[in-house]
């Protein structure tokens, strides 16, 4: 029962544990984004106006492409990384 009660309390402290759709490491993210990204664009094409990506589905397809550009293989939790990272920082989608 105590067990119970520290584990539920744990994750009323830590909010972004639950409420965070997604899978993966933000912070990871940002440091493969920051290593592998900035050749080509900083952060700011994820937050202008006529942003090309509008859903989860599109930018899911825009990081394998730009992975593709950027000549990485990511493995398949550094691209659950990177996608939580552009997701919790700059588009939201639900
Ligand atoms: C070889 C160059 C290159 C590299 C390296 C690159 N990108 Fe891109 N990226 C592009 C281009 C070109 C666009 C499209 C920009 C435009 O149309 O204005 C783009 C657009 C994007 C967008 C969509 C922005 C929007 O408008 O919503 C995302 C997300 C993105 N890149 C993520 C990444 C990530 C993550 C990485 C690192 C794995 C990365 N890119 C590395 C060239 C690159």
């Amino acid at each position: 029962m105590k067990s119970i009660l520290c584990v539920s309390l744990l994750i009323l402290l830590m909010p972004s544990a639950y409420a965070a759709s997604l899978p993966g490491d933000s912070a990871d993210g940002k440091r493969l984004y920051d290593a592998n990204c900035m050749g080509c664009h900083d952060t700011s094409v994820f937050t202008r106006k006529d942003r090309l990506v509008q859903s989860l589905d599109a930018l899911k397809k825009q990081l394998v492409s730009c992975s593709h550009m950027a000549e990485k293989e990511f493995s398949a939790s550094e691209m659950q990384d990177l996608l939580k990272y552009l997701n919790d920082q700059f588009y939201d989608f639900r």
